[in-house]
């Protein structure tokens, strides 16, 4: 029986080494963490429940009979984070190159069928040299088994990818049909073709960094949604993240202790928007200043930066924002942050998550380059998510809320279950100057009658109470009582029940 008990301890000791010390160590040199390493910052100490440790692939090309290691390049299995399950993969680069083969996609496979099952989110951590060479379509075969898996798992459990060393070829589209997306600055990255391929093709030259790194990807691409400086602080930020989603899509995100004054009055509000109009003011001080303890989740926080989306806690309970910000391009509307928002709107209704949107958008961003590029079915996306969007919706109108960036922005005839405007609030078709100009096209050449035109416009216009008096504004509020409003709408909206009729699925703008 000792003995039994002993080779036990050895084999798991076997696999616990991974690619042995040799290529742990050029792991660590590339400053990156093993496998292993990484699943124990991410979970609960002590909570990681490991399966098929010991499973070895049968491929026996290429003489890889002489080679079957444990595990076969990835750690599979469950644990908790700050007490709740999650189902995890870790690719080891240590053993094959991370490569995926048939056995290494049947082990993650497996936990994604019984996240599923058991309803708790998938977190995949990527650091792989893609499909496994030596075992040629066998090895494709086991990509579709994960994708067809993301595909079925979206909506239904969270998926949160790290990318945290090479992610390349197909093997990019398991990440890119996951809810989140998140790299480490400078040892990660994601391309479809990789620069050697691009510079045959196309006669480029690229680094793998410039082609596909963190910084590429949350700028550029948006494929990504966070970059963080190393494995460490992106595991930690992971875990901060799970901490405001549900386990699943039957169930509400969780609510967390809270030490902040539902009621808490801000003073400073009264005067975040500035008495010009044409002045920026930092829409991320309304939201933390909003949010329960200040704590503010963002998401895609370097991609079309002219609007805000992450997550807060009003009373401990978790609420998705979107939010204009006036700082960047006036606040206005355009591809990149349509696109951004409405694949926000959509996570967080998917997921039973009050969506509360914060608005000053003087319109949409004109252009050729806007037109040219879709802006009227890119644009369409955020109107489409909004719109189909059941869960309670909270909006504050702070600003400008113009033409159809007003109705984009959960209007309340869109579905919006409460709708407030700050005194500062100017709800119309568009600004005054605008307006003149078109109304009074024959005046222009007299400065002083368009300048009483225009005041008289802005006295009639400008203000929130023409909408107020039609009842598309439910309330006008004093900015320093925004919390306390917003978390007592979101807390009447707690019952809220609103289905849409059946379909098999809608036909968003894609
Ligand atoms: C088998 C692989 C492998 C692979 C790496 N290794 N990639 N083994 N299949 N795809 C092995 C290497 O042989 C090596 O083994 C070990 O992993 C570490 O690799 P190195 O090359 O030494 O590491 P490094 O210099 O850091 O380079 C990493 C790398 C490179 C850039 C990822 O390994 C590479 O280019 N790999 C091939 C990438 C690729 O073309 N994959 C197929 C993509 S297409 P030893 O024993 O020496 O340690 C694809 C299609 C998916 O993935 C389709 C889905 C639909």
């Amino acid at each position: 029986m000792k003995d039994i008990l002993e080779e036990l301890q050895n084999r798991r000791e076997n696999a616990r080494q991974g690619g042995g010390e040799r290529r742990n160590d050029a792991q660590h040199a590339k400053g990156k963490l093993t496998a292993r390493e990484r699943i124990e910052l991410l979970l609960d100490e002590g909570s990681f429940e490991e399966y098929d440790t010991f499973v070895a692939h049968r491929c026996t090309d290429f003489e890889m009979e002489k080679n079957r290691p444990y595990g076969d390049g990835v750690v599979t299995g469950w644990g908790t984070i700050n007490g709740r399950m999650v189902y995890v993969f870790s690719q080891d680069f240590t053993v094959l190159g991370g490569s995926v083969g048939a056995t290494h996609a049947r082990k993650i496979c497996k936990i994604m069928d019984m996240a599923m099952q058991n309803g708790a989110p998938i977190i995949g951590i990527n650091d792989s040299g893609g499909a496994r060479i030596q075992e040629g379509v066998d090895a494709l075969a086991g990509y579709a088994e994960i994708f067809q898996r993301n595909i079925l798992a979206s909506g239904v459990v969270p998926q949160i990818s790290l990318i945290m060393g090479p992610c390349a070829g197909g093997a990019v589209y398991s990440p890119a049909m996951t809810d989140f997306i998140f790299m480490v600055k400078d040892s990660s990255y994601m391309f479809v073709t990789g620069p050697d391929v691009v510079k045959t093709v196309t006669n480029e030259h690229v680094t793998a960094e410039e082609l596909g790194g963190a910084t590429t990807h949350t700028r550029k691409s948006s494929v990504a949604d966070g970059a963080f400086t190393n494995d460490v602080e992106a595991l930690a930020e992971v875990r901060r993240l799970v901490d405001f989603l549900p386990l699943n899509n039957r169930e509400k995100p969780p609510v967390r202790p809270f030490f902040d004054d539902v009621d808490r009055l801000e003073s400073s509000l009264d005067t975040l928007v500035p008495e010009n109009p044409n002045s920026p003011y930092d829409m991320k001080e309304l939201i933390t200043k909003l949010a329960d303890e200040g704590d503010f989740y963002e998401i895609q926080e370097e991609f079309a930066r002219n609007i805000i989306t992450g997550f807060v806690r009003l009373e401990g309970q978790t609420v998705g924002v979107v939010a204009n910000q006036p700082m960047v391009l006036a606040g206005c509307l355009d591809i990149d942050s349509a696109r951004k928002a409405a694949r926000f709107v959509r996570f967080c209704d998917a997921f039973e998550i009050p969506l509360l949107t914060l608005v000053d958008v003087p319109g949409f961003l004109p252009g050729t380059a806007q037109e040219y590029d879709g802006v009227i079915k890119h644009g369409a996306k955020l109107l489409f998510a909004y719109g189909e969007a059941t869960v309670p919706k909270v909006t504050v109108i702070t600003r400008k809320a113009y033409g159809g960036a007003y109705v984009v922005m959960a209007c309340k005839t869109m579905r919006g279950d409460i709708n407030y405007a700050w005194p500062t609030a100017e709800i119309a078709v568009m600004g005054s100057k605008g307006a003149t100009e078109i109304l009074y096209r024959s005046e222009l050449g007299d400065a002083e009658k368009i300048a009483a035109r225009t005041a008289e416009y802005e006295d009639r216009f400008a203000n929130p109470f023409v909408a107020a008096e039609r009842g598309f504004i439910d309330e006008v509020i004093q900015p320093h009582s925004t919390r306390k409003r917003v978390a007592r709408a979101f807390a009447m909206l707690r019952g809220k029940k609103r289905s849409n009729p059946w379909k098999k699925h809608d036909n968003i703008p894609l």
